[in-house]
């Protein structure tokens, strides 16, 4: 009896070897398959480095969890890297932590990449991803930072090439803590459901061409929120109140939009705040007194609009503004 336990506990550990080693091979068979679709590599990194004599966890840019020894993290920003994305990426199904930011990855963003469930971070930024958005980020239920920056995300209708709109899927993930979607082309408006994102830290959408429309009042739910850019981004109407309800904003701009209406006078809510740009709008009416309660102000940027009336005086209150620029059209 003992000699059978003992020979089936050395069949499961040997089963479970064999099945690790060939997950290990199933990892290098789609990082080689990564490295091919790679067709310039100017700094010589993979093809000197990644060589197949070695582990992959050896390899540059290659991180794999000490356990399992499966790759977990892939990380190749800034090497110049010219090419596609191989789908075989999606077979390393342990992987975490995915960045080839800075870099100049053309095509698509492949389909199979949606297998990655364990995907925390997503750096596919300052590269030349064309498509839409992909619908099955959504589907990444952990993901905690998604950066999509500097890219040119299109969506191709017969024959017609207009701009993507932000899939409304992205919203189902609802760990997500830091979004980019900066500089890219987007038609339609900021989708209202962007407030379902209850942990949200920091939010960039700005440099964006083609958004219509205002700024969702449903931004006021993000009561995390602590970073907001929605500037270069053609948005019109007034700055919802619901804003100012945010106490851990620390930095907000919305320069160079076609913004309307009043200064916000409940702005001495955010009593973190630190760096308000409104400059370049078309915002009107006073500077309310109240801003001396937005205490930590240290750089305000209100210049360009048709701000009227004397400033306040409470301005010069403020104990730690370093900038303020103000010049009126
Ligand atoms: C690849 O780079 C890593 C990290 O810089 C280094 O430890 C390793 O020795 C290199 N391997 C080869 C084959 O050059
Ligand atoms: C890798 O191994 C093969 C055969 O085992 C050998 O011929 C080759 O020189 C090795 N390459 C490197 C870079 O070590
Ligand atoms: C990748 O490496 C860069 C440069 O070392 C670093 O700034 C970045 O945070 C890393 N990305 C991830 C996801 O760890
Ligand atoms: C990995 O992915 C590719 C393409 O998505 C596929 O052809 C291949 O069969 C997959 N499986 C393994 C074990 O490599
Ligand atoms: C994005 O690209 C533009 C030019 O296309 C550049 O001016 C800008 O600095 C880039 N943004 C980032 C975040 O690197
Ligand atoms: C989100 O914000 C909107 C508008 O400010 C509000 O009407 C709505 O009730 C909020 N939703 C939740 C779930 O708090
Ligand atoms: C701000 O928050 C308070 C308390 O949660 C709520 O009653 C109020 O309606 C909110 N104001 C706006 C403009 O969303
Ligand atoms: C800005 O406001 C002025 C009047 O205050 C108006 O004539 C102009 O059309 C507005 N511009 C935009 C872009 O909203
Ligand atoms: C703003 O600050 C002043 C002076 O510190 C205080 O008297 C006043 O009650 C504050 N107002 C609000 C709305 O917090």
């Amino acid at each position: 009896m003992e000699n059978f336990i003992f020979s089936f506990a050395i069949s499961i550990l040997l089963l479970s070897s064999f099945t690790l080693s060939l997950n290990s091979a199933t990892d290098k068979y789609a990082l080689i398959s990564f490295k091919n679709s790679i067709t310039s590599d100017p700094d010589s990194v993979l093809s000197t480095n990644w060589s197949q004599n070695t582990s992959v966890c050896n390899w540059i840019g290659v991180s794999c969890g000490l356990k399992h020894g499966r790759v977990t993290a892939l990380n190749l920003s800034g090497y110049n890297l010219v090419g596609t994305v191989a789908p075989h990426l999606g077979n390393i199904t342990f992987l975490k932590y995915l960045d080839i930011s800075s870099n100049s990855f053309a095509g698509i963003l492949p389909f199979e990449l949606s297998k990655l469930h364990r995907l925390k971070v997503i750096n596919v930024g300052m590269n030349s991803f064309t498509g839409e958005i992909p619908t099955w980020l959504g589907s990444l239920s952990q993901l905690e930072e998604l950066y999509l920056y500097n890219n040119s995300f299109l969506e191709i209708l017969a024959l017609e090439i207009i701009a993507s709109q932000i899939p409304p899927n992205i919203w189902k993930c609802k760990y997500l803590e830091r979004l980019s979607l900066s500089y890219n082309n987007f038609i339609g408006n900021i989708p209202p459901e962007i407030g379902r994102l209850r942990v949200l830290t920091e939010l960039y959408l700005g440099h964006v061409n083609g958004f219509q429309g205002g700024i969702p009042a449903e931004i006021g739910n993000l009561s995390r929120l602590e970073i907001l850019y929605i500037d270069h981004a053609s948005l019109t109407g007034d700055i919802p109140s619901s804003i100012f309800n945010i106490s851990s904003l620390r930095i907000l701009s919305f320069v160079l939009n076609s913004l309307t209406g009043q200064f916000p006078s409940n702005i001495w809510k955010c009593k973190h705040l630190g760096n308000l740009g409104l400059d370049f709008n078309n915002l009107s009416g006073n500077i309310p007194p109240t801003i001396q309660n937005a205490s930590m102000l240290r750089e305000l940027y209100l210049a360009y609009n048709h701000f009227t009336g004397e400033l306040p005086r409470e301005i010069g209150t403020l104990p730690m503004l370093e900038s303020f620029i103000f010049l009126q059209i």
